[in-house]
Formats: structure tokens, C-alpha cells, sequence
């Protein structure tokens, strides 16, 4: 069995509306793309995991590492944790609650994975200082937003996004705080990190960019 196919195994038992809901992000994002800036071992902390999809994706292609996810959504890292105990994963950890406010630990790499266009933007910076200071030296951050450009795709992304968070409910939060890539670059650059720009739209509907800041 390929990792997708073993990915998508560990939601067998999971609510319908989870299994769709993570085949469809399978589909959606470029998950191996960003499988590139994973460590080889160590800590991968994802604050917001959701689901645990790419805390899962991650645990299956990095065995020697230790990955923590965490959301306030109570009902997705439950389902995640439960995913973890099934299989007997005990360096598999999900946390419910606020990154800021959980017990976890320093890491290696600390994910946001379209996470941080749902929190006001002073929160934003708030907690992007405190996922800094549980950054190891050396560490990076991989920091996933939208791009404003192409603006076809942002319009499509801003759509859809629209409809999952005020129609359907399905993403906590009820506005979005999108910032320029500029802006985020700047952000990141006056925490200490080093950024690199990656565009991972390529043969994608949505205008994925990944800010990499590394704590040097
Ligand atoms: C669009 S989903 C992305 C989920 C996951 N990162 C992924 O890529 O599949 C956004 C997630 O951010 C979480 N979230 C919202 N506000 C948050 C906050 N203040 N801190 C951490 N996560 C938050 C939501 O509960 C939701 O699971």
C-alpha cells in the first residue's frame, strides 16, 4: 500500500463527512510538496491541525519523528487522537485547545497550515511570536497561506472559503485576515527568521504560497 493509500486507510472508521473531507483536501493541496521541508527526525509541532491530515502524512513518511497537532475544534483532534490510539502511535500526539494556552513542546518544525487568514491580525502576530519562541534553533516554520495573485484563484479560494466558514460551518471562525505576501514576509523577517518563498499553485485551483523562516 502507497502512503496516500495508508493515509486515507487511517479514516476508515471515521464520520463520512470526515473521509470526504479529507479526500478532498488530499486532492486540493500539494501535501508532497511541502513533505519536502520535513525534517528527518525530530519534532513537527502543526498548530491547527484540523483532522490531523498532514500530521498523520507526516508521521507516515518521517517514522523517526515525533509529531504534535493542536486546534480549538475539540471534534476533529478527538477524531485525530483516536485515529492516533487505533494505530498504536505513541509519538503521535493531538491537543485540543489554543497553540498560546496548550502544554507542548519545542519543536523543529512548526507548521500553520491555513490557519492563521481565519484569526483576527493582531492575533495573527501573537501567534506567530509565541510558535517563534518554541521554534529549536536551526528550526523552521512553515507558514501556508493563500497568495493574492493569480487573482482568479484568490477569488476562487476567498469563494470557497466564504461558503465552508458562513454557509456550511465547517471551519471555525467567521472572518477572513488575509495579508499581502509582503506583508507576511515582513512579519516573519521582524521575528528573527530568515524567509524563503515557495509558490505551490502549480497544477492547483487555489493559490497555495509557503513562507519557510528559519530560526538561524
Ligand atoms: C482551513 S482549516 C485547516 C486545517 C489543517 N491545517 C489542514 O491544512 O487541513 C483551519 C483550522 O484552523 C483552526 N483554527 C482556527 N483558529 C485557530 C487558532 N486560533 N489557533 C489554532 N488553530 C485555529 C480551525 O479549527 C481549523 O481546524
Amino acid at each position: 500500500m502507497n502512503e496516500i493509500a495508508k493515509l486515507m486507510n487511517l479514516y476508515q472508521h471515521a464520520p463520512l463527512t470526515t473521509r470526504l473531507h479529507v479526500r478532498g483536501r488530499w486532492q486540493l493541496f500539494p501535501f508532497p510538496a511541502l513533505a519536502e521541508y520535513l525534517p528527518g527526525k525530530g519534532v513537527l509541532l502543526d498548530i491547527g491541525c484540523g483532522h490531523g491530515l498532514w500530521a498523520f502524512y507526516a508521521a507516515l513518511l518521517r517514522p523517526d519523528c515525533v509529531v504534535w497537532g493542536v486546534d480549538p475544534d475539540e471534534e476533529k483532534t478527538a477524531i485525530a487522537q483516536g485515529i492516533a490510539r487505533a494505530q498504536g502511535w505513541e509519538r503521535v500526539h493531538f491537543v485540543a485547545g489554543l497553540a498560546a494556552q496548550a502544554e507542548l513542546p519545542s519543536a523543529d518544525r512548526i507548521s500553520l497550515i491555513d490557519v492563521l487568514y481565519l484569526i483576527p491580525h493582531l492575533e495573527q502576530e501573537r501567534l506567530l511570536e509565541s510558535a517563534v519562541a518554541r521554534l529549536n534553533q536551526g528550526g523552521k516554520l512553515l507558514l501556508k497561506e493563500m497568495s493574492q495573485y493569480p487573482r482568479w484563484k484568490f477569488a476562487w479560494n476567498w469563494l470557497e472559503e466564504w461558503l465552508a466558514v458562513r454557509v456550511m460551518g465547517i471551519t471555525f471562525g467567521k472572518h477572513f485576515y488575509f495579508r499581502t505576501e509582503q506583508d507576511w514576509q515582513q512579519l516573519l523577517q521582524n521575528l528573527g527568521l530568515k524567509v524563503k518563498i515557495v509558490y505551490l499553485d502549480q497544477g492547483y485551483l487555489h493559490p497555495h504560497i509557503l513562507f519557510v523562516g528559519e530560526k538561524v
